[in-house]
C-alpha cells in the first residue's frame, strides 16, 4: 500500500513504521507522500482510533529530512518543501485522533520535528533528539523552530537550535520533550497501553482535548472561548449522557463516539 511505510492495526491502534532503515528512516519526498496518504486514511477510517508513529530498525526513529535531496534546491523550491512538510505535520497535530511518537533511536532534524508534531512522545533509552540543521547552514523547516520552544521553552530550545547539540532520552524527559523513557523492547507495549486507556474514553471528548490544546498555540483562536464552545458541545453528545449515567449507576461507561 505504501512504498516507505509499514502499517498494522491492532485493537483500533494503527502503527505506522517509517521503513528506510538503511538511511536511518530519513524523510524523502516519497515518505512525505506516503505519510500524507496515511493521514487522509486515518481521518476517514473508523477502525483507526489512535496512531503510533515509529521508525524501522533499532537505531533510528527518523534521522532527518533526506539531505541527498537538498543539494540542487533553490530558494523557491526550499520554501515549497518547507511548506509541504509543515502542512503534513500540521495535519498530524490537528488530527482528531491521538497520534503519538514512539521514538526508538535518533530523532534528528525533521525526525525531531515529526515527533514534536505528534500529540506526545515516548522514548526508548537509546533515543537521541536534536535539531542539527545549523551544521548544514540551515534551520528547521517543518515547524521545529516553533514547536521546540512550545515544548521545552525558549532558552533550552534556542541552545539546541543554535548549537546543533543533541540530547539523550533522559535529558529529553527532564526537559519535558518526552513523557516516558522505557527500554527499547517495551516501547511499543507502553505506547499501545497508553492508547488503549485513551481509546476507552469518549472519542469526541478526546478529540476536543486535542482541539482545545492546539488552540493554546494558535494566535487566531481564543482558547478559553473555544473551551466554552467545546464544553457545551460535549453536553450535546450521547457519550456525555452515557458517561454521567454510568458514573451515577456505578458501572463502566460504554462510549460510542456519538
Ligand atoms: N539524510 C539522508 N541520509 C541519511 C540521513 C539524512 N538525514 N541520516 C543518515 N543518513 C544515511 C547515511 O548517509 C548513511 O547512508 P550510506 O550508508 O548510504 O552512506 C546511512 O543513513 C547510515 O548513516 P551513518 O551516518 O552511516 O550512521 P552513523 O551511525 O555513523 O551516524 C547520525 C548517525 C544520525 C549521527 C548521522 O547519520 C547523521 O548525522 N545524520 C544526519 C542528521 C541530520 O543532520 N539531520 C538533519 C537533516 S536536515
Amino acid at each position: 500500500m505504501y512504498q516507505t511505510l509499514l502499517t498494522s492495526i491492532e485493537n483500533n491502534v494503527l502503527t505506522i513504521t517509517i521503513n528506510r532503515p538503511e538511511k536511518l528512516n530519513a524523510l524523502n519526498k516519497i515518505v512525505f507522500t506516503d505519510l500524507n496518504n496515511a493521514l487522509n486514511d486515518i481521518e476517514k477510517n473508523p477502525l483507526i482510533r489512535a496512531v503510533i508513529i515509529t521508525g524501522a530498525g533499532p537505531k533510528a526513529f527518523v534521522a532527518g529530512a533526506d539531505i541527498s535531496e537538498f543539494s540542487d534546491y533553490n530558494k523557491d523550491q526550499a520554501m515549497a518543501m518547507s511548506k509541504r512538510g509543515q502542512d503534513i505535520f500540521l495535519k498530524i497535530e490537528r488530527c482528531n485522533k491521538p497520534i503519538i511518537a514512539a521514538v526508538n533511536g535518533f530523532a534528528l532534524g525533521g525526525g525531531c520535528e515529526l515527533s514534536m508534531a505528534c500529540h506526545f512522545r515516548i522514548a526508548s533509552e537509546n533515543a537521541i533528539f536534536g535539531q542539527p540543521e545549523v551544521n548544514l547552514g540551515l534551520i528547521p523547516g517543518y515547524g521545529g523552530t516553533q514547536r521546540l520552544i512550545q515544548l521545552i521553552g525558549k532558552g533550552r530550545a534556542l541552545e539546541l537550535l543554535m548549537s546543533g547539540n543533541m540530547i539523550d532520552a533522559n535529558t529529553a524527559l527532564q526537559f519535558g520533550l518526552v513523557n516516558y523513557v522505557v527500554k527499547q523492547e517495551e516501547l511499543l507495549t507502553k505506547s499501545r497501553s497508553i492508547l488503549e486507556t485513551i481509546n476507552s474514553k469518549a472519542p469526541l471528548a478526546v478529540a476536543a482535548c486535542i482541539k482545545t490544546a492546539n488552540a493554546v498555540f494558535d494566535k487566531t483562536t481564543n482558547g478559553f472561548d473555544l473551551e466554552i464552545k467545546e464544553f457545551g458541545n460535549c453536553f450535546a453528545t450521547e457519550d456525555m449522557k452515557e458517561g454521567v449515567s454510568a458514573f451515577l449507576e456505578k458501572r463502566k461507561a460504554n462510549f460510542k463516539g456519538k
